[in-house]
């Protein structure tokens, strides 16, 4: 998740010590959080390397115990585990060709099962169970086999046999003088020193040291030396990166240059879910969750999915139970874990738990997992962090891969919670031949679009900024959806609340006549997120009405529509596009205004909206 490399020259005064430079800068990325650390320097022709599970100071008092020598050359990491547990052996550098190699390695290699058999077949033996020892082995393959001794055409050519997203550096006992790197969908910046240079996943692995960065492109690999900087594509041909000069303090750089980690993980939003869509499909386009460790066998046998939750997972799983429904024909309750848990549910054989969680910790969830494994049920957990008690406790687990969230109100995990769960209808949709193997590579096709079209949504964000600074004042903030839109409505609500202690409350849109309706009165606010204007059932027309009711009634309304709805404007005080797609995936995208309406009135209260008031990120007490 984070990463550092160092090159300084051999000769000079010996000012920054490799070692010291990659622990420092690996403190500075701590904040995007991590499960274990690890180093690996080149010194006296020899690799050097040590890994630790847990903090950096566990890798600091292992550094203590058994120390490297001082070295002009290395490269750092810190991990956020995806495939393999947070272990020592699954703590990065990972080494190859016989101990004289090193890589770290940022993202998901897709293709790497398909390259781990590969190099099986050639003999090459595995200590772990990550991707990324999988690219270590693949690039010293290539190394060996190309007979070019030439470490950049090497991890030129490597490189292109990867699928998926992946930042990775390398150093070699061979080429002492030199850190390469590459990457594809996952982020890389050079740090420009004077007779030293810099890499880092962002300018906080080396900001102490340097303003002056480059950032690569698409598709590029950078070999550093002390004094020069070579970028190429994957073919070998020059390329260029973008240059820049940081204006950010420290602590700015470690929010990716935005002010709050809030601000940040909403920004991280396209990333989180793309790398969540990664590496689920085998090369015919199948569907392959192959992580849920459960027999797809059993998972014919399911005759009822109950889903559990707290909080916004909760609302994660409202829309699951609407996917999975609509997909699979399977029934689905959505309940709250503390709900659950103590009242005699009804479980058998035949049901599935699905729990959703982002910290994997909440005692309230894991209660009631631990109570329905009790009760004879099969639970799978979809989870935001690898080696949590709640995906170690269930029988089965879907990552999601949002990465660390810090922000105690959750955005970034929720939508790839959605899209996880949007993974789990469709598969169990392939398994019952619900949908032929065409309709889900249409949705899947849908899914992969959506990183671009939350971009688009984030871009264009001034108007709801706007709207939401003119409304510090208000004292409560209506929500208003209809099916997929409902869970929606409620998040909207949900993130006013914890952010800007704003009384809100989110309603299913048919639900406002025999009652809500009454809380409507001159000036009342009201957000309506519309259903798509292709929606089945014609739900549009009377969203539309739900508008003019509380219209008539004095409440000025706000309305998240697609781009194409042409019959909502007329209505509606204000209308927050967002692009299209189909009805079940619109939860994706209608979601994001409503998340940056809360953190920018919150913002204009003065509040901390990465700590408010009395939340906890992880509630571990029932
Ligand atoms: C806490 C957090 C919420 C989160 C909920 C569930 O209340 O403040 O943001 O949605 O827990 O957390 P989980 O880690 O289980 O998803």
């Amino acid at each position: 998740c984070g990463i550092v490399g160092y090159i300084g020259h051999p000769s000079a005064s010996r000012e920054h010590d490799a070692l010291e430079v990659l622990m420092e800068g690996l403190r500075r990325l701590e904040y995007r959080g991590y499960d274990s650390a690890g180093v690996a320097v080149v010194a006296d022709g020899e690799l050097h390397h040590r890994k630790k599970a847990g903090k950096l100071a566990n890798l600091a008092a292992e550094l203590e115990e058994r120390p490297v020598p001082s070295a002009q050359v290395g490269i750092g990491h810190t991990r956020w585990a995806t495939h393999g547990g947070p272990t020592d052996l699954n703590a990065h550098p990972h080494t190859a060709d016989e101990g004289r190699l090193a890589i770290i390695h940022n993202g998901i290699i897709e293709n790497y099962a398909e390259l781990r058999e590969e190099l099986l077949a050639k003999g090459v033996e595995f200590r772990s169970e990550t991707d990324t020892e999988v690219a270590a082995h693949l690039l010293a393959d290539v190394y060996r086999t190309d007979g070019e001794q030439d470490l950049t055409r090497s991890l030129q050519l490597a490189s292109r046999r990867l699928e998926g997203a992946f930042t990775i550096l390398a150093v070699h006992v061979d080429h002492p003088d030199r850190v390469v790197a590459s990457r594809r969908n996952s982020p890389l910046v050079v740090g420009v020193g004077d007779g030293e240079n810099f890499l880092g996943s962002d300018v906080s692995g080396f900001i102490d040291f340097t303003k002056e960065a480059i950032e690569l492109e698409q598709d590029q690999v950078v070999t550093i030396t002390a004094d020069s900087i070579e970028i190429t594509d994957f073919q070998g041909e020059a390329a260029e990166g973008k240059a820049f000069t940081v204006d950010w303090d420290a602590s700015a750089a470690e929010k990716g240059g935005f002010e709050t980690f809030m601000e940040k993980e909403i920004h991280d939003q396209p990333q989180a879910v793309q790398d969540t869509l990664l590496g689920r499909t085998d090369a015919s386009g199948a569907l392959v969750l192959d992580e849920l460790r459960i027999d797809p066998e059993e998972l014919t046998q399911v005759t009822k999915i109950i889903v559990l939750a707290c909080g916004t997972s909760a609302y994660a799983g409202t829309v699951a139970k609407y996917a999975i429904e609509h997909w699979c024909r399977i029934p689905v309750e959505v309940e709250l874990s503390h709900e659950f848990r103590y009242r005699d549910p009804i479980i058998d054989e035949g049901t599935l738990v699905v729990s959703i969680s982002q910290s994997g910790e909440t005692m309230d969830t894991l209660m009631a997992v631990r109570y329905a494994k009790e009760q004879g049920a099969r639970t799978l957990s979809i989870c935001n962090t690898n080696g949590s008690t709640i995906p170690r406790e269930s029988d089965a687990v879907l990552y999601t891969h949002a990465g660390p969230e810090i922000a105690v109100a959750s955005t970034k995990a929720f939508l790839a919670q959605i899209t996880a769960a949007y993974l789990l209808g469709l598969y169990l949709a392939q398994l019952n031949k619900k949908l032929f193997s065409g309709q889900i590579k249409d949705i899947l096709a849908d899914l992969g679009e959506i990183p671009g079209k939350i971009r688009e949504i984030l871009d264009g964000a001034e108007d709801v900024k706007e709207l939401a600074r003119s409304m510090a004042d208000a004292t409560s903030v209506l929500f208003l959806g209809r099916n997929l839109g409902f869970p929606v409505a409620m998040e909207g609500a949900l993130k006013l609340k914890e952010l800007a202690y704003i009384h809100a409350e989110g309603f299913a849109a048919g639900e406002l006549k025999h009652g809500p309706i009454a809380l409507i009165d001159d000036g009342q606010p009201v957000f309506v997120v519309m259903p798509s204007p292709m929606d089945r059932h014609s739900l549009h027309a009377k969203v539309v009405s739900n508008i003019q009711e509380v219209r008539a009634r004095g409440a000025r309304t706000f309305v998240v529509a697609e781009r194409g709805d042409q019959a909502v404007r007329r209505h509606a005080e204000v209308v927050f596009e967002v692009p299209e797609t189909q009805p079940v995936l619109m939860p994706l995208l209608t979601t994001v205004p409503l998340q940056i309406f809360a953190l920018e009135l919150a913002s204009a209260k003065g509040y901390d909206v990465d700590q408010p008031r009395n939340l906890a990120k992880s509630v571990t007490v029932e």
